[in-house]
């Protein structure tokens, strides 16, 4: 029997190509200072050849050398985007070939900036139920395939990149290492962040987005302590999604973290990756040996759907 699950390691990966603000102003009518003190962002990862199946398994394998598990072990691969252009066959199972996992379940999801947390949440059931023993959960994007590059609304925000986690079960008697998942939705709001397939590029009301982030989310990160058992000031970091510094700072102010929390502002030199956004910034926390083996970290997504997510995790 298990009592839950755990994170054993991450991996991330990013296109090399580096779109700075000033090259953007060399097709729009922007410019630095604008995107700077709106958004929060400097520079953002393109990607030229790789496919969101190639990043995500990239980022996978990374995960999977550092994790100590084979490929032998995993049997559950989930993968979070809203840009893979593909309808079949699904991102999971390339990413499974590639790393040559033989047999897993493997599928995708789809709720956009929030799919991370998602994935965690339904791979944490999966091994909680005895439906999997061992995961690789992965988000990945590629915006830029449909990113309108003539709209400086949208062309500005967004980026490439992928980050994984690799999953295992924690015996009973030991602490979980994953808390219950907070999950939720606005669908009433959807319509105001879109990716259509009639015009399949990203469009959005930006201020409403910004205004239900703002305005609504904070409480739902502050549940997803409270059901971890951890008050929001025990936390060692935060990471949120990575849409805008303005969000984060303005969630952050709710939250009453200590001062010595750190919050993953990894959009500066990022962009916004969506499903790609918190497990990307996580790897790099972890990369860094920022946070501590063993301190708990709120992961929390929102975006298109709407939709949310959010969970305590031990750092691995
Ligand atoms: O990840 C999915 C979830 N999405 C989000 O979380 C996005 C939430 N929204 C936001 O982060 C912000 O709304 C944006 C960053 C998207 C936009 O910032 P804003 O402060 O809401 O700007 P705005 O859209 O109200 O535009 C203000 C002005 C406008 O000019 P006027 O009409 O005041 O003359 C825009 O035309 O800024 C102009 N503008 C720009 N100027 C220079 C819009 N985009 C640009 C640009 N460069 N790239």
């Amino acid at each position: 029997m298990v009592a839950g699950s755990r994170i054993v390691a991450m991996g991330h990966y990013q296109p090399s190509r580096v779109v700075t603000n000033e090259d953007l102003t060399k097709t729009l009518d922007t410019n630095d200072e604008w995107i700077r003190s709106r958004v929060g962002i400097a520079e953002r990862r393109i990607a030229d050849t790789e496919t969101v199946a190639d990043m995500a398994g990239f980022a996978a394998e990374k995960a999977l050398a550092a994790s100590g598990l084979t490929a032998a072990d995993i049997d559950l691969v989930i993968v979070a985007t809203c840009s893979s252009i593909d309808r079949c066959p699904n991102v999971a199972t390339r990413v499974a070939n590639k790393l040559g996992i033989a047999a897993p379940a493997a599928y995708d999801l789809n709720t956009a900036c929030s799919g991370f947390s998602y994935a965690v949440g339904s791979a944490d059931h999966a091994i909680r139920a005895g439906a999997a023993r061992n995961a690789i959960v992965i988000g990945a994007e590629k915006l830029s395939d449909v990113t309108d590059w003539s709209d400086r609304k949208t062309a500005v925000l967004f980026g490439d990149g992928a980050g994984a986690a690799v999953m295992t079960g924690v015996p009973d008697g030991e602490e979980p290492g994953v808390g219950p998942v907070l999950w939720g939705s606005a669908p009433d709001k959807g319509d105001v962040l879109r990716i259509e397939g009639w015009r399949p590029y990203i469009e959005q009301e930006g201020q409403i987005v910004f205004r239900w982030a703002t305005t609504e989310l904070a409480p739902f990160a502050i549940e997803a302590c409270r059901r971890a058992g951890v008050d929001p000031s025990e936390l060692a970091a935060f990471v949120p999604h990575q849409a805008n510094t303005r969000i984060i700072d303005g969630i952050v102010k709710r939250l009453g973290l200590s001062e010595n929390a750190i919050v993953a502002k990894d959009l500066v030199e990022s962009g916004n990756t969506s499903a790609a956004s918190v497990p990307l910034a996580l790897s790099k926390l972890i990369e860094r040996r920022e946070v501590p083996s063993g301190a708990p970290v709120l992961l929390f997504g929102f975006g298109g759907g709407l939709t949310y997510a959010g969970q305590v995790v031990r750092c691995p």
